[in-house]
């Protein structure tokens, strides 16, 4: 089906489209030791499709929480998290598997990269899963790789590169199979100003140009120009702080650093095996 029959067919009767992901009255306890731990409290959000949302709040506030329950990892205490108007509660093993293969692109704050594959590899892997053929597989990972500044990267395992570019690695993987919504947990923790203002550069441009939603935690508040909305996280409650404060992503945003001089023999391998 084409972006644009979804989104007609998605469109209530009063021309608004329905959200892609809808948290109602979402919360999530944690018990430890006899202790009740209030994470997310009661929280109500929409993301709806080229929508970029951040949420900024301190740390411990329930932003990796939040975004754990958006993203089908973790099940609300109570309250109910919906993908496309469809409660995550009632999904099947099948139905998460696809949601997670081409729907949802996850960045983790820890970066969860496979340490024994080179960054070409960790970026190609969920294609791979999804069963993209070998060349489509190898254009668009080469593609990402660009995207972030790391194609002279390639061949790195991840304790062989900094703690950015594993940041910007793991930003590639979750953007390959371009997913309908990114969440993205402070993305940009381990970057310089300029290579964060870069990367949500780019998330402006996917939300724009593709009608891709973003989802995602900083604490960087020289970002937050490029949102449509901020949400603060405050004690596992939300609240909308601002709203439309987008303005276009900046040439200057478009590309990020690419890392120095690759050396004689670090040109990228499609490792096709
Ligand atoms: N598995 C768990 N068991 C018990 N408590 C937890 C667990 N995970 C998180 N918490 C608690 O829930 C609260 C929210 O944690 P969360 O990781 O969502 O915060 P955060 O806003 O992402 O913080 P940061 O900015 O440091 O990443 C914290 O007080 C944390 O200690
Ligand atoms: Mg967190």
């Amino acid at each position: 089906m084409s972006q644009a029959t979804e989104q007609t067919t998605s469109r209530d009767s009063r021309g608004a489209t329905a959200p892609i992901i809808q948290a109602i009255e979402a919360s999530r306890d944690y018990e430890l030791a006899g202790e009740t731990v209030h994470a997310v409290r009661s929280v109500n959000l929409e993301v709806h499709a080229g929508e970029f949302i951040t949420l900024v709040g301190r740390s411990g506030s329930g932003k990796t929480t939040l975004l754990n329950m958006l993203a089908g990892l973790d099940n609300p205490t109570s309250g109910r998290v919906l993908f496309e108007g469809v409660d995550l509660a009632g999904f099947s093993e099948k139905q998460f598997t696809h949601l997670r293969r081409h729907r949802i692109g996850v960045v983790f704050q820890s970066f969860a990269l496979l340490p024994l594959l080179s960054a070409y590899e960790n970026v190609e892997l969920p294609m791979r899963i999804a069963g993209v053929g070998a060349s489509r597989r190898s254009v668009r990972t080469q593609e990402v790789l660009e995207m972030v500044g790391l194609e002279r990267r390639a061949k790195h395992r991840p304790y062989e590169l900094s703690g950015g570019e594993q940041q910007r690695i793991s930003i590639a993987r979750a953007v390959a199979m371009r997913p309908d919504v990114i969440l993205a947990d402070e993305p940009t923790g381990e970057l310089d100003s300029v290579n964060a203002a870069a990367i949500f550069g780019l998330f402006r441009e996917m939300v724009t140009d593709e009608g891709m939603s973003i989802v995602a935690t900083t604490h960087d508040h020289t970002l937050l120009d490029l949102a449509d909305q901020i949400y603060t996280v405050h004690n596992g409650e939300l609240d909308l702080s601002e709203v439309g404060r987008h303005i276009d992503a900046d040439a200057q945003f478009k590309r990020l650093d690419p890392v120095e001089d690759p050396g004689p023999d670090s040109t990228a391998e499609p490792t096709d095996g």
